[in-house]
């Protein structure tokens, strides 16, 4: 793994916006794999200020995402889609049928996570897979104790991940209990991954990612196996290494 150290939240969401504008700018057809939650609201961003600026673009991009709630109408703000929308798609030049995000609304969503995984295969696979991580050491949705080997799943999730995620919500009881992920296998298959963590709730989770073992009782550990990623920590998350 690549470790670079930056000093704050902008300088990861600048740091992490200047390698994803690179890949684009070098293979126009490239398919990201994108996440969700706080940590990469701020690379979107320089993204669109890139694509105000400079042009760089989408037309050509396809995208994948990690996951998605189960049980939320697209159109709700807590679905992964309506962020999706929101922070990014909204603002390029991205063909949204080019976008893709589990359907957490599926009448059937066993059959989902069987099309999902299908249909990444497909379009050939992800190029660049950007991550964040959980304080458990979530990827994706693939809670500790996870299969390396997982295709896309549906997933109970851990109750501090409810917790984590509750103060996008209501009340803690609105949190979904469940979720469709890519599975950690799906994830490992990505051509190159780029891993951001910021803060101090994260400090123990960047110890455990660069010093422990590789278990499942730790999922991101298994990024030390893959053999092309990044990670982009800032001084807060660093601050145990
Ligand atoms: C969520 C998402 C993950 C994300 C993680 C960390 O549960 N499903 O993809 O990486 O939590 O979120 P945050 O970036 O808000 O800390």
């Amino acid at each position: 793994m690549k470790l670079k150290v930056v000093e704050d939240y902008q300088a990861m969401s600048r740091a992490a916006a200047d390698l994803i504008i690179d890949k684009v700018r070098m293979n126009p057809e490239i398919t990201l794999g994108l996440a969700t939650g706080g940590t990469p609201k701020g690379t979107y961003q320089n993204l669109i200020k890139d694509h105000q600026l400079n042009g760089t673009s989408y037309g050509s991009v396809k995208t994948f995402n990690l996951d998605e709630y189960i049980g939320i109408p697209i159109r709700d703000p807590n679905s992964y889609r309506y962020y999706m929308n929101t922070y990014l798609f909204d603002h390029i030049d991205i063909d949204k049928s080019n976008t893709f995000v589990p359907r957490g609304n599926a009448e059937n969503p066993t059959e989902e996570c069987v099309r999902y995984e299908n249909s990444l295969l497909v379009h050939g696979g992800v190029d660049l897979q950007i991550l964040g991580i959980g304080r458990n050491g979530h990827i994706g949705f693939n809670e500790p104790g996870t299969s390396f080997s997982s295709k896309t799943h549906i997933v109970s999730l851990a109750q501090t991940t409810r917790e984590a995620n509750s103060r996008y919500f209501p009340r803690i009881e609105d949190v979904p209990k469940q979720a469709i992920t890519m599975g950690i296998g799906t994830i490992m298959k990505s051509n190159e991954i780029l891993l951001l963590i910021s803060g101090e709730r994260k400090q123990e989770a960047v110890k455990r990612l660069l010093t422990g073992e590789v278990h499942e009782s730790f999922p991101a550990s298994i990024l030390n196996q893959h053999p092309n990623v990044t990670v982009i920590v800032d001084h807060a998350a660093s601050a145990l290494i």
